[in-house]
């Protein structure tokens, strides 16, 4: 990825996104407004920012299977637990983002692509204890730091899947009757992206939400953002520039929003 073109990016998704004014969609203002800029304290947020501190200063150390996008710069090497708390996971603004939006759907089941330490999926856990959590994650060491914090945490909807996601997800979008909610987070490459969002649509339906992150990342990414948009059976899309939201309602006119959240 490079900063430059990355900044540019930013900044001009910062001057041509809105904010729930000027939104005629109900359904989009709404969400909006109650989930998107609901900044207010959530209680179970505390504990799971205290683990995410330990993980910061955590020096055991773990070797990486990396089976995404920086594959070519991580496999096989050994990383201290603090620097993937430090940089592969979502920031907290992003991560409690992620979990209103599972608080505000209350899905059945939630599918996660990319566990790394959990602390999104314990985001998702907290926010919608009646979900069936699926994670999956490619990296064994790293799917076993998960499970240990799962357990610190207390949670028993979070089922960890260990393997590619190439594999696994069209197993688990078989095994499910619909897919209500799915968060891809890891091998960020456009035509990865583009098949686990192909592999997922016969499963659809008007409630489901499905969250992409790093839609700036790279070219690749940002044409797959744009097939994703582009595609008749989406209706609605909400480019929040960190993360990109697709439903699939009906009733609702095609549009795509770009909203702020910088
Ligand atoms: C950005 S991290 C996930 C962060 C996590 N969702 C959070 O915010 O707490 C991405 C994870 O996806 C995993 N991953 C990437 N590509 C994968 C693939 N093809 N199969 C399985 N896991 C993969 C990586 O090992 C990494 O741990």
């Amino acid at each position: 990825m490079s900063n430059i073109r990355f900044f540019v990016d930013y900044f001009k998704h910062y001057l041509t996104s809105n904010s729930r004014h000027g939104v005629h969609s109900p359904f989009v203002y709404n969400l909006i407004d109650r989930v998107i800029y609901d900044f207010s304290t959530k209680e179970y947020a505390n504990p799971i920012e205290e683990l995410r501190e330990q993980l910061k200063n955590d020096t055991r150390t773990i070797r990486i299977t990396d089976l995404g996008a920086g594959s070519m710069l991580n496999n096989g090497k050994v990383k201290q637990i603090r620097s993937l708390a430090k940089n592969a996971l979502k920031p907290p603004r992003v991560a409690k983002l992620i979990a209103r939006l599972a608080n505000e759907f209350q899905p059945a089941s939630i599918i996660e692509l990319g566990t790394c330490l959990g602390i999104t999926t314990l985001y998702l856990s907290k926010a919608s204890n009646s979900s069936h959590i699926i994670t999956v994650e490619g990296c064994p060491e790293t799917a076993k730091v998960a499970m240990e914090n799962f357990k610190r945490l207390d949670v028993n909807n979070i089922e960890t899947r260990t393997g590619n996601f190439d594999i696994l997800f069209p197993q688990i979008v078989e095994e499910l009757p619909r897919i209500d909610f799915l968060f891809i987070d890891g091998n960020h490459r456009k035509d990865a992206t583009l098949k686990y969002f192909y592999d997922c649509l016969p499963k659809v339906h008007a409630g489901s939400i499905l969250i992409f992150d790093d839609i700036y990342w790279s070219e690749g990414m940002k044409e797959a953002w744009q097939e994703i948009k582009n595609h008749p059976q989406v209706t609605v899309t909400i480019d929040l520039f960190y993360i990109g939201l697709v439903f699939f309602k009906p009733d609702q006119v095609k549009e795509n929003f770009k909203v702020r959240f910088h």
